[in-house]
């Protein structure tokens, strides 16, 4: 079967091949007994690169990554990974990607090496290679010494790690992530980061999803933000910060009558209350700084915005599940 190929005329109206596209969704669409849960979405995965699907819980992501990997029929739209129509080639699909659950689901009775070679076996990978692939990847993840251990002994940490290695047993092409670092602390979160983008100029394919915007901002070439099973903005992490929100961002706690007077007659500042807190938008820094020593009461940190901001403007700032 033919691979995908995105093409698109260059200025002077020749064709150009841009990259081979992994996955391609086209209107997919998913509810649950009627509900809507994914109520169609595009989507176009290049091969190499990271791809980020984010949303806050309930978004859809998990079911769109659960769409993807064949687990879970569509109840409309068309899907292919590799080219391939995800409902009649789930093996051949399956065979080429390496899958992170959102929940660790490693066999608590085995030992870690247990484990991996089970997934060897799953994947009709055997003898002597089998062995040696073992060895590398739990060197890759930092488990070597922890090959003989039960996976109830482990930590957090080692599980979810396990689980990354697990992943690699057959070399996928494609690796799906979903909420890899989830719960974990800030020591392994950046260990993984870093795995994730060896793996990424290796020239894997990385498909995550992640409600953490640093995660996101640090690993993702290109995202795609859902809510509510809707696609509500796209495109790499610098350009949805310069799309989105200003450049920089004040947060202010004190007297919200001294703050609400406090940039009247400069236009480049949008306030956002949430809380006790005011978030101060602006592009003009220094003139905001400015106005603040007007009210030296108030408590101000300052930071130039982040993905984050961009998350909760398009979000909003209301508690989800
Ligand atoms: N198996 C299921 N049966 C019924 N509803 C489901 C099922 N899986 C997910 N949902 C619902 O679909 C919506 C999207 O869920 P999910 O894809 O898990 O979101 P996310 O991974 O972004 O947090 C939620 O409202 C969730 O309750
Ligand atoms: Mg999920």
């Amino acid at each position: 079967m033919q691979e995908n190929k995105r093409q698109h005329s260059d200025e002077k109206g020749s064709v150009v091949p841009v990259a081979d596209l992994v996955v391609v969704a086209r209107d997919l669409r998913k509810d649950f007994g009627g509900r809507p849960a994914v109520c169609g979405i595009d989507l176009e995965i290049p091969r190499g690169g990271c791809f980020g699907l984010l949303g806050p819980n309930g978004a859809g992501k998990t079911t769109t990554l659960r769409m993807i990997l064949g687990q879970s029929p569509l109840s409309g739209g068309s899907l292919t990974v590799f080219g391939l129509p995800v409902d009649r080639a789930v093996r051949e699909i399956r065979r080429r990607i390496g899958v992170v659950p959102q929940n660790d689901n490693t066999d608590p009775d085995f030992t870690v090496e247990e484990n991996l070679r089970m997934y060897a076996r799953y994947f009709g990978l055997a003898g002597a290679d089998v062995a040696r692939r073992i060895r590398e990847l739990l060197d890759f993840m930092e488990l070597a010494d922890r090959a003989d251990d039960r996976i109830r002994a482990l930590s957090g940490g080692m599980k979810r790690r396990l689980t990354i290695a697990r992943a690699l047993i057959n070399d996928p092409e494609l690796i799906v992530l979903d909420e890899p670092t989830t719960g974990l602390d800030p020591q392994v979160r950046r260990m993984i980061w870093n795995r994730l983008r060896q793996l990424r100029n290796e020239g894997k394919t990385l498909l995550l999803t992640t409600h953490y915007m640093d995660e996101a901002e640090r690993l993702c070439d290109d995202i795609v933000v859902i809510d509510k099973g809707r696609i509500i903005t796209q495109g790499p992490p610098r350009e949805l910060i310069r799309r989105h929100v200003e450049s920089n961002v004040l947060e202010i706690q004190g007297d919200a009558s001294v703050i609400a007077g406090l940039f009247d007659g400069l236009d480049a500042v949008r306030v956002e209350r949430v809380g006790e807190t005011h978030y101060c938008y602006t592009n003009d820094l220094a003139a905001a700084l400015q106005r603040l020593e007007r009210a030296p009461a108030l408590i101000c940190m300052h930071r130039p915005t982040t993905l984050e901001d961009v998350f909760l403007r398009l979000t909003g700032h209301e508690l989800r599940e």
